[in-house]
């Protein structure tokens, strides 16, 4: 790796000279025109989807002609530059099933930088959701069941822990949302695009950034105001994706009566209601039926506590996990019996835990992950 850098020119040199020392996975590098041959010169029929920085296209390599998904991005842009290093680093030092593994890159001085990921080939949960052609694509028959919303809802919670407390060091994603969540096609769901992510020094030990970055309607409140950046972070976005998941909905739909714009703020007074609004929140392609039921109760409990305004109320991903598996109950409902969803900012201000206290503390000793170049802290 160390040999074949030196051969670069001196930007992209030291732009990797990090990612050199801390490759965990062995990756392969290949040649721009394995990339080229692979995508067929990257034809139109090949696009699978593009981001803001991105084009990724779908493509085969080796000799097995295992069946990749390419990103590119522009080595001029300063922005994409960055979320390759900042994917390439993060990416192949995880290694999870609700993960999408990176397999290898290239960095050619001309034409760009490459991202090549395992390709996976049922479509992203983005897709499966909100495309109306996907969407009740058999006559009469929900797009995606409740069976595998659950199982998305699980597969993506276990990614999630895994990041924040399964590797040596916590990984924030920092954008969780549908469309980097895709689905395998036997619809176990995998993660993927860590050209956000950042490491920090553990989990609910929150560090703040200048520049929000992420998407809009994922945002959590401490994030958006006030660029504050922890594992909760991460929970709260993984908030809205259940929201989406149990109504269908998208975070802002401006066609919807108003008042029903947003999805978090339509769907609070609804969570507080307990389970009289099931029915209310539910995506009319769904039935609440005898076996669904519990789960159903259990994916609202979660996505109730997930997108609880207060960083420092908002359960971590282990928690989460356990409330969706119905082995863990919300905090509230030893306080308030007969509602199942009183965990929204229900809390006496007598309340204010021990979590809290240590978030406070850990903001006055902040320290903030080496990606962050152009997000330094304010307060240091
Ligand atoms: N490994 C993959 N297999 C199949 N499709 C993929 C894969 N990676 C990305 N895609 C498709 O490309 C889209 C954009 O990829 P992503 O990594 O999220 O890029 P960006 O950083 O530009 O958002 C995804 O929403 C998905 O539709
Ligand atoms: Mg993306």
């Amino acid at each position: 790796m160390r040999r074949e850098l030196k051969s670069l020119n001196g930007r992209e040199f030291s732009l990797l000279r990090g990612v050199s020392l801390q490759l965990q996975i062995p990756l392969v590098r290949f040649s721009y025109s394995e990339i080229l041959a692979a995508t067929n010169n990257f034809s139109k029929g090949r696009v699978l989807g593009r981001g803001a920085l991105s084009f990724v296209f779908r493509g085969k390599v080796g000799l097995l002609r295992t069946a990749v998904a390419i990103k590119r991005l522009d080595k001029e842009d300063k922005e994409a530059s960055k979320a390759f290093c900042r994917e390439l680093m993060i990416a192949s030092s995880l290694y999870h099933s609700n993960i999408v593994p990176l397999v290898g890159f290239c960095i050619d001085p001309e034409e760009g930088l490459f991202l090549v990921y395992k390709y996976v080939s049922g479509g992203s949960l983005e897709r499966h959701l909100h495309d109306k052609k996907v969407k009740g694509g058999v006559k009469g028959s929900p797009g995606l069941s409740w069976s595998v919303r659950y199982k998305v809802a699980l597969g993506i919670a276990q990614a999630i822990a895994y990041l924040h407390n399964g590797t040596e060091r916590c990984v924030v994603h920092r954008d969780i949302k549908p469309s980097n969540i895709l689905l395998s096609s036997k619809k176990v769901p995998k993660l993927c695009d860590f050209g956000l992510a950042t490491w920090t020094s553990a989990p609910s030990v929150p560090f703040l950034c200048k520049t929000v970055k992420g998407t809009f309607g994922y945002l959590a409140p401490e994030y958006f105001q006030h660029g504050k950046i922890s594992d909760k972070t991460d929970v709260y976005a993984f908030g809205v994706v259940l929201l989406e998941l149990i109504t269908g909905r998208k975070p802002f739909e401006a066609t919807r009566p108003p008042g029903e714009e947003n999805l978090v703020l339509w769907a609070k007074p609804l969570l507080q209601k307990g389970k009289g609004a099931i029915e209310e929140l539910l995506d009319p392609q769904l039935q609440c039926t005898l076996r669904n039921t519990t789960q159903i109760i259990q994916m609202i409990q979660a996505a109730t506590a997930c997108v609880s305004n207060e960083e420092s109320r908002r359960p971590g991903i282990d928690e989460i996990i356990g409330i969706l598996r119905g082995e863990e109950q919300p905090i509230y409902s030893n306080r308030k019996k007969s509602n199942f969803s009183g965990i929204i900012d229900c809390y006496p201000q007598l309340q204010r835990t021990k979590s809290e206290m240590n978030s406070h503390l850990a903001l006055a000793m902040l320290g903030v992950s080496e990606f962050e170049d152009d997000d330094h802290l304010y307060c240091r």
